[in-house]
């Protein structure tokens, strides 16, 4: 098995759309609620029409009620935009106002959860994981979750 990807060391380097979509993501922080962990988390989902999601991470003090920030843009859009397919995801995270500075990591949940909209979209979809330093992108969740379970 291989993990194609693609590494850019900054978001400069980053097409117009990706970069966009990232700055998206930047933006998305705002909506963060993390009194718990204080990691703040920003997604954004871009979707077939041009439509762009936003979604960031929401805790509460039942822990496990809170939800991801990807989980909170995914199911925004597919609630808000039935039907339309998703192209691109991308997501950042802070801390204490500052991006962090490696790349944000994806859950395993919200791995599964982008795997289905991929499924749902018929193409593979655009994962961008950046903060404040070097950006990875990905073409297709496989890449980012080998044999995944899929068997609707
Ligand atoms: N979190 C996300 O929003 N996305 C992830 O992929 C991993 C973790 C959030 C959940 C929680 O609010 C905080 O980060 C710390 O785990």
């Amino acid at each position: 098995m291989t993990i194609p990807y693609e590494a850019y060391a900054s978001i400069d380097e980053l097409g117009a759309a990706d970069r966009a979509l990232l700055e998206a993501a930047i933006e998305a922080l705002k909506g963060s609620y993390a009194p718990y962990s204080h990691f703040n988390v920003g997604a954004a989902v871009r979707l077939a029409d041009g439509t762009v999601v936003k979604g960031a991470n929401q805790e509460n003090a039942a822990y496990p009620s809170g939800l991801c920030a990807e989980r909170t843009a995914m199911f925004a859009a597919s609630a808000q935009h039935p039907g339309v397919p998703f192209e691109a995801i991308a997501l950042v995270c802070s801390r204490d106002g500052r991006l962090m500075p490696d790349p944000a990591s994806p859950c395993g949940a919200c791995r599964q959860v982008m795997a289905q909209y991929e499924r749902l979209a018929g193409k593979p979809l655009r994962i961008i994981l950046g903060s404040g330093g070097p950006i990875l992108a990905f073409t297709g969740v496989e890449s980012l979750m080998p044999l995944i379970f899929n068997d609707l």
